[in-house]
């Protein structure tokens, strides 16, 4: 096994990251790959009916093995759906007899689906609530008896400012998110005493296509019929309290850096927010 350095901190270290296949998880993949981590990523690669957005294709899942590679780390990357229990599990043994070990969770797979409570069907609410907060669990269900039984671990929930607040018109998503943050803190508790650490990241507006497309903006900006980037800026800024509309991936990969970190050793249960502000508004 090759041993941590300065440069390689993660060497030895196995990442498990769940919607890796673009977005704020590939930024994870690449830099975890480049502190030293052998990388493990899935992703759904098909799209989800009540998701107003194209959801990644396994051409990104490539995409971002490549980018592991090319740090000459191991990865294993896969198609599966975090909804289904029973493939995580089995992924997570392939990963485990592939690379070694589970030591490091970043349950990141997402979707953010709009609508209203006066017209939102069961399953527009079941998807999402399925995939961010089930989703969690089942990645968590998955690694957890691992990293439990080799008494150290590191899972990190992404959960979302809207999971600390909220806003009209995405119910399910701030439900969801919220769940992350409650799930987080149960499950570190559970594991407080096995050298397992759980905590949630709590992101404002990142930019991946899940902001970045026709469904967000028109819901940023009901008044135009074409909103554009430019146009819904400004209101993307006011969710924060600094003066950006939205924040790079690679700031929410210094937070999951830092939290799987030996530093972090005594951070668990806790709820870390990059939002540029945003949870100064929030209560305590
Ligand atoms: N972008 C933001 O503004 C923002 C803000 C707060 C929190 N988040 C959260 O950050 C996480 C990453 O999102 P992102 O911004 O990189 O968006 P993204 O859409 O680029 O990435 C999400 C990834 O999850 C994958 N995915 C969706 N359903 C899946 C499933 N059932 N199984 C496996 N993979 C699945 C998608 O294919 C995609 O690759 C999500 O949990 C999201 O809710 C995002």
């Amino acid at each position: 096994m090759t041993e941590p350095s300065d440069q390689a901190p993660f060497a030895g270290r196995v990442v498990v990251i769940t919607g890796g296949a673009r977005g704020q998880g590939r930024s994870h993949a690449a830099e975890l790959a480049r502190l030293g981590a052998d990388v493990a990523v899935c992703d759904l690669c098909h799209d989800v009916a009540s998701v107003g957005y194209p959801l990644a294709t396994e051409d990104d899942l490539a995409e971002t093995a490549r980018l592991v590679a090319d740090q000459g780390r191991r990865c294993v990357s896969s198609v599966v759906d975090v909804r289904d229990l029973d493939a995580m599990v089995a992924f997570v043994d392939e990963v485990r007899t592939e690379l070694g070990s589970v030591d490091i969770l970043v349950a990141n797979a997402g979707v953010s689906a709009l609508g209203s409570i006066c017209t939102m069907d069961a399953s527009e609410w079941s998807e999402t609530i399925d995939i961010n907060l089930t989703g969690v669990f089942n990645a968590m269900r998955a690694a957890a008896p691992h990293m439990r039984r080799q008494r150290w671990g590191r899972m990190i929930g992404i959960s979302s400012m809207m999971g600390r607040s909220a806003n009209p018109g995405i119910p399910a998503y701030v439900a969801s998110k919220w769940g992350v943050i409650g799930l987080c803190k149960s499950v570190a508790l559970e594991l407080a005493g096995f050298g397992v650490t759980v905590n949630a990241i709590a992101p404002g507006n990142i930019s991946t296509p899940m902001i970045h497309n026709d469904a967000l903006y028109a819901l940023m900006r009901p008044d135009l019929d074409h909103p554009t980037r430019e146009d819904v800026a400004p209101a993307m800024a006011g969710l924060h309290a600094q003066p950006v509309p939205w924040i790079e991936p690679e700031e929410i990969t210094a937070a999951v850096v830092f939290l799987a970190s030996e530093g972090a050793r005594h951070i668990t249960g806790s709820v870390i927010d990059v939002d540029a502000g945003a949870s100064a508004r929030f209560t305590a």
